[in-house]
């Protein structure tokens, strides 16, 4: 089985890659396969910088990237500690940062990190494996006023409140120790209350909720995003695919306030986005590879004071 199956991966390589020998950084390199594209466009003249809070990635990503290792360095590491990485590798500015977000398919599919309810297994979804933060102590730990917000901030869960209390209620009676014991808890509620046709499995926005809460997926990007800001050149280029509207939000409102005149003169340089609308998939690659199907993506450029006074 695939340990991921890059998505957009020509819309990509398009839109980030401007020169040759330019310094390119993959925020998220999972099983390296827009790493991969990335480097043998580069190579040797370029850098690329991967990546990834997930050491089973980076193993998987550093075998496959062998060849063209004396131009790729791989750190272990958050996204949220972009900038500081890069200086501390000498890299000041770079020429195209990209973040392709959320899971590989590979955490997804290895029933031991505990991110599927399809897959039966303790309630874990970090991906970053040393930290103390899992699934399952949040699930058996956190109050109903604590797990009402998630769920209702993170997961966009309408039951949010009702499902936070049955959840402290059967975790007095048992811990609520795996995927599918959750995930059950979550299916028996929905069907004693005949809540709606189910389009998604019942579980997927709890999971959700759980998931970005274990990571703090929200906050790292918004941090991240800033200092991908900072550290790009001029006519540098941020790309990022996201798959749920929380995260959308953020890549958009981001990129919209860094375009704003006031901002720009404020710090001497801002962002232009390279299209108004993001990109989406072509049904071709939907047809094969599914799991697409929620993707966007979004890029800019960043641009200096004098590009804003010469409009
Ligand atoms: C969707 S996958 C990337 C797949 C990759 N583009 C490919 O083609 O194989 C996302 C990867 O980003 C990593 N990741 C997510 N958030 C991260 C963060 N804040 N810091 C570092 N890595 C992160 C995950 O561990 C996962 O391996």
């Amino acid at each position: 089985m695939a340990f991921h199956i890059p998505v957009m991966l020509q819309q990509v390589l398009e839109n980030l890659i401007t020169k040759r020998a330019g310094i390119y950084v993959d925020c998220t390199v999972g099983g390296g396969g827009h790493s991969q594209k990335i480097i043998e466009l580069i190579y040797p003249e370029g850098w690329l910088i991967g990546f990834d809070q997930d050491v089973e990635a980076l193993e998987f990503a550093r075998e496959r990237l062998k060849t063209y290792q004396d131009r790729v360095v791989l750190v272990k590491s958050n996204f949220s500690d972009l900038e500081i990485v890069l200086k501390s590798l000498g890299f000041n500015e770079v020429s195209g940062i990209f973040f392709d977000l959320g899971i590989s398919s590979h955490q997804v599919d290895t029933p031991s990190r505990g991110f599927s309810f399809s897959k039966d297994n303790l309630l874990d979804m970090r991906m970053d494996l040393s930290k103390e933060l899992d699934a399952h102590y949040i699930i058996n730990h956190y109050s109903e006023k604590q797990l009402t917000e998630i769920f209702s901030k993170y997961g966009e869960e309408r039951f949010s409140r009702s499902l936070a209390r049955i959840i402290v209620e059967e975790r007095k009676k048992n811990s609520i120790k795996t995927t599918s014991q959750l995930a059950l808890v979550i299916t028996n509620f929905y069907a004693r209350h005949k809540k709606g046709k189910w389009r998604i499995h019942p579980a997927t926005k709890v999971f959700q909720a759980l998931r970005i809460e274990v990571n703090k997926e929200l906050s790292v990007l918004q941090e991240a995003l800033l200092q991908a800001i900072r550290l790009l050149e001029i006519k540098g280029r941020v790309g990022v695919i996201s798959y749920h509207s929380l995260e959308d939000r953020i890549v958009k409102n981001t990129f919209r306030e860094w375009e704003k005149k006031e901002i720009i003169e404020q710090y001497g340089y801002g962002l232009k986005k390279l299209s108004k609308k993001p990109i989406y998939p072509l049904d071709e690659e939907l047809s094969q590879n599914p799991k697409a199907r929620s993707a966007k993506l979004r890029f800019a450029e960043k641009i200096g004071i004098k590009e804003v006074s010469e409009k």
